[in-house]
C-alpha cells in the first residue's frame, strides 16, 4: 500500500505564514470557510493544514492530546471535511517541534494512528529538534542515516493505518533529500530553509531550485516552501512573480495569508485559472532556467499538448524591456503567445519580440503552436 499518491502538486492552505504560534480552531475553521466563499476551493485549494502549535500533552498511555486552543481535532476535521476540504496537521520526528511542542519520536506508530482516527489526510513532518539528535552522531554518513530511518518510521507508519495520508517532508532539504524522499512515501518535500513575506528571500529560494527540475513528477514534488502572497510585506507586482515561478516549478500551492481579509488582488493572483493549470499541468514537469544574465532570467516549463509556459522575470531595481525570440526559446516552430497576467493574446512569436518587464516583475506567457 501507498501513502496519498499526488498526482499534481498539491494545492491548499497552511496556517503558519499568518498565524504562527497563535493559531485557534476558530482561525482553521474561518480559513476552511473562507476558501469555499471566495471560490479558492473549487480553483483546487483544497488542504487545511495545521502548522506547529495544535499538541498539547500525551496521556498516560502516550497518547497526544491537542491544547486548549484546539478543543476537538475529529471535530475539527469532520467540519473541514463537511466543506468539501482535506485535513492536514503537523508533527516532528524529533522529541519536540521548532516551537517546542510534542514530537512524534518514539511514538511515530501511536501518533500515525490518532492522526488516522481524526480524519488527517496530510501530515508535514518537520525535522526541528531531531537536528539535535543527529548532532550526537559524528559519522555523516550515519548521521544522514539516522535522519532517513527516522523519515522512514513516519511514512510506514502512516501507511499502516490504511488511510490516504498526504506525506509532506520538512528538513530544509538536507542530504539530497530529492533523492530519498520518494523511498519513504512522501509526496513533496522541502528544498530549502524558510521562506519570507521578501522579494530577496522568495526569489532566491525558487531560483535555488534551478537544478532540480528532473526530481519532480507526478507522485513526488520540490517543495519550495509555502506562499507568501497577501501577507502585505511585498508589492502586487512581487507577488505576481512568487505566485509565477512558483506555478513554473510544479510547487505545491499552500497559501499562508488570512483568508478572511483578502485583497482583490490577492484574490486574482491567488486564483488565476492560467497560472494554477500551469502548476498543475499534467505533464508534471518542472520549469528549467535556460537563460540568466545579470538580473534577467527566463524559465521554461512544458507543458501538455506541444505548449510551453515561458516566464521572463527582472530581478533589478529598473523596470526593462528585453528583446527575446520566443520562439527559438520555447519550442522550435513558434507559436501563439498568450500573456497570462495581462489576459492578452501577443500574436505569433516569430523573431525576436521586446517585451517589458516591471522591476521585480515578471511576464507569463504560453505559448501553442496551435
Ligand atoms: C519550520 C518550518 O520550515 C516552517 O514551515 C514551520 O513549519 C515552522 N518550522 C513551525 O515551527
Amino acid at each position: 500500500s501507498q501513502n496519498m499518491p499526488a498526482q499534481r502538486p498539491p494545492m491548499g492552505w497552511n496556517s503558519w505564514n499568518h498565524f504562527g504560534g497563535k493559531v485557534t480552531d476558530a482561525d482553521i475553521r474561518s480559513a476552511a470557510d473562507a476558501l469555499v466563499s471566495t471560490g479558492m476551493r473549487d480553483a483546487g485549494y483544497v488542504y487545511v493544514n495545521v502548522d506547529d502549535t495544535w499538541q498539547g500533552q500525551r496521556d498516560a498511555n502516550g497518547v497526544i492530546h491537542p491544547n486548549e486552543r484546539f478543543p476537538d481535532m475529529k471535530a475539527l476535521g469532520d467540519y473541514i471535511h463537511s466543506k468539501g476540504l482535506k485535513f492536514g496537521i503537523y508533527s516532528s520526528p524529533g522529541p519536540k517541534t521548532c516551537a517546542r511542542f510534542e514530537g512524534s519520536m518514539a511514538h511515530e506508530e501511536q501518533d500515525a494512528k490518532t492522526y488516522a482516527a481524526w480524519g488527517v489526510d496530510f501530515l508535514k513532518y518537520d525535522l526541528c529538534t531531531f537536528q539535535d539528535v543527529m548532532k550526537a552522531e559524528p559519522d555523516p554518513l550515519l548521521r544522514k542515516k539516522l535522519m532517513v530511518d527516522a523519515y522512514t518510521k513516519m511514512g510506514a507508519a502512516l501507511r499502516a493505518t490504511g488511510r490516504p495520508i498526504l506525506y509532506s517532508l520538512c528538513q530544509y532539504g538536507f542530504d539530497d533529500v530529492w533523492d530519498w524522499g520518494p523511498q519513504v512515501g512522501a509526496s513533496m518535500w522541502r528544498t530549502t530553509d524558510d521562506i519570507k513575506d521578501r522579494y530577496e528571500r522568495m526569489f532566491i529560494i525558487g531560483n535555488s531550485e534551478a537544478e532540480l527540475a528532473r526530481y519532480a513528477a507526478p507522485g513526488h514534488w520540490n517543495d519550495p516552501d509555502m506562499l507568501e502572497i497577501g501577507n502585505g510585506k511585498m508589492t502586487e507586482e512581487e507577488y505576481r512573480t512568487h505566485m509565477s515561478l512558483w506555478a513554473l516549478l510544479a510547487a505545491p500551492l499552500l497559501a499562508g495569508n488570512d483568508l478572511t481579509k483578502m485583497s482583490p488582488a490577492d484574490r486574482e493572483i491567488l486564483m488565476n485559472k492560467d497560472v494554477i493549470a500551469i502548476d498543475q499541468d499534467a505533464l508534471g514537469k518542472q520549469a528549467v532556467r535556460v537563460y540568466q544574465r545579470g538580473e534577467f532570467s527566463v524559465w521554461t516549463k512544458q507543458l501538455s499538448g506541444g505548449r510551453t509556459a515561458v516566464g521572463l522575470f527582472n530581478s533589478s531595481w529598473t523596470n526593462f524591456a528585453p528583446a527575446v525570440d520566443l520562439g527559438k526559446i520555447a519550442v522550435e516552430h513558434g507559436g501563439h503567445i498568450h500573456d497570462v497576467w495581462m489576459h492578452e493574446d501577443l500574436g505569433v512569436s516569430h523573431g525576436e519580440l521586446s517585451l517589458p518587464v516591471k522591476s521585480h516583475g515578471v511576464r507569463l506567457l504560453i505559448i501553442d503552436p496551435q
